[in-house]
């Protein structure tokens, strides 16, 4: 008798060390990336999405003020929240696109810093391994593209979030074919990165969380919410304390801040073409700031101070917003 129930016993421990280990190998870590902070504590970048279009619809512009902005707060780099390549991503590594869209563009010395990239809807339509592939990288040094990871700092970690493969709709598309190499089986993809970011975001002990996709969440511009995320990554951020979720598709530049969590939902999509002109009725109590035009945001911050700001493609600031945050879970926030 004694004998059987140390057999069972031991089965059911081989069991769940399987269960385990089988975890532990399909279910790979968020690649990390290390960012070091200035010599006085504080960490400055600009954000900016939906740009690639040659230098058409402003987004020259736009890259002037980026340059400006982005030397007068010495920024240690450059996000895009994606549709990095308009209007069917990049047709290779060779594609001259990529210079003429990115390298040829963003010629500011201030702007010379590395650029953390994720993938938009427009990316995935065209070869999607060619984003992501290193042979950028032997092109212009600056560029970082990869479908989710984590950039880690001593006061903030950021999470770059692959939200494309999340929404309905493009599985079913017929104008448009997309480019799902490496993320089929769709569903076993989804649950792996929604496993991922909560796990990545429940190690964090930064001070400050923000996590970056292309898709909306919250949005009162042209596609609005995006009803995936708010069913299946809005809950993740929330119950993690996230303080940010940064995104572009929408081509504006918005901020709404949530009335029951910290969250706050900041749009930098204005890098190129903008001015859609429908924008939908929202809470004014929740929505701050919306702008249907071009531009893109700047971000600084230190461990107790967080600084966001929006400008157009003179560089004027639109829209400021700071934040405070004395102990992990205070914070005071301020909107002028
Ligand atoms: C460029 O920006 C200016 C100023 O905001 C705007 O009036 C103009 O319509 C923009 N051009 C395009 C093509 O969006």
């Amino acid at each position: 008798m004694a004998n059987i129930i140390n057999k069972s016993f031991m089965l059911i421990i081989m069991l769940s060390l399987c269960i385990i280990l089988t975890n532990y190998v399909t279910k790979a870590h968020l690649p990390k990336f290390r960012e070091a902070t200035k010599n006085d504590g504080s960490l400055s970048f600009l954000v900016i999405g939906d740009w690639g279009r040659k230098g058409e619809f402003n987004q020259t512009f736009v890259a002037t003020q980026m340059g400006n902005v982005g030397e007068e707060l010495d920024v240690n780099f450059i996000v895009s929240t994606g549709d990095n390549f308009y209007d069917d991503g990049l047709t290779g590594v060779n594609d001259p696109a990529f210079t003429e869209s990115f390298t040829d563009i963003y010629t500011a010395p201030s702007l010379q810093k590395p650029w953390y990239n994720v993938l938009g809807n427009h990316d995935y339509r065209g070869d999607v391994l060619a984003q992501l592939s290193p042979a950028l990288k032997a092109r212009d040094s600056r560029w970082i593209c990869l479908r989710s990871y984590i950039i880690k700092t001593e006061i903030v970690d950021i999470f770059f979030v692959d939200t494309t493969p999340f929404q309905d709709k493009y599985f079913h598309e017929k104008d448009h074919s997309y480019d799902w190499r490496g993320v089929l089986p769709r569903q076993k993809y989804l649950s792996n990165l929604l496993y991922d970011v909560d796990r990545a975001l429940k190690e964090s002990n930064a001070k400050w969380k923000f996590v970056i996709g292309h898709h909306t969440i919250m949005s009162a511009g042209h596609h609005g919410n995006t009803v995936e995320l708010v069913a299946k990554l809005l809950p993740i951020l929330e119950a993690n304390n996230v303080d940010l979720y940064i995104n572009g598709h929408d081509h504006c530049l918005e901020h709404i801040s949530s009335p029951h969590s910290q969250l706050q939902f900041l749009t930098s999509g204005g890098g190129s073409k903008a001015w859609r002109g429908d924008v939908a009725w929202w809470d004014p109590e929740e929505l701050k700031f919306y702008y249907d035009g071009q531009g893109f945001m700047s971000m600084q911050v230190t461990s107790t101070q967080l600084d966001v700001a929006f400008y157009d493609i003179f560089g004027n600031v639109l829209h400021k917003w700071s934040n405070n945050k004395k102990s992990p879970n205070q914070f005071y926030a301020s909107s002028y």
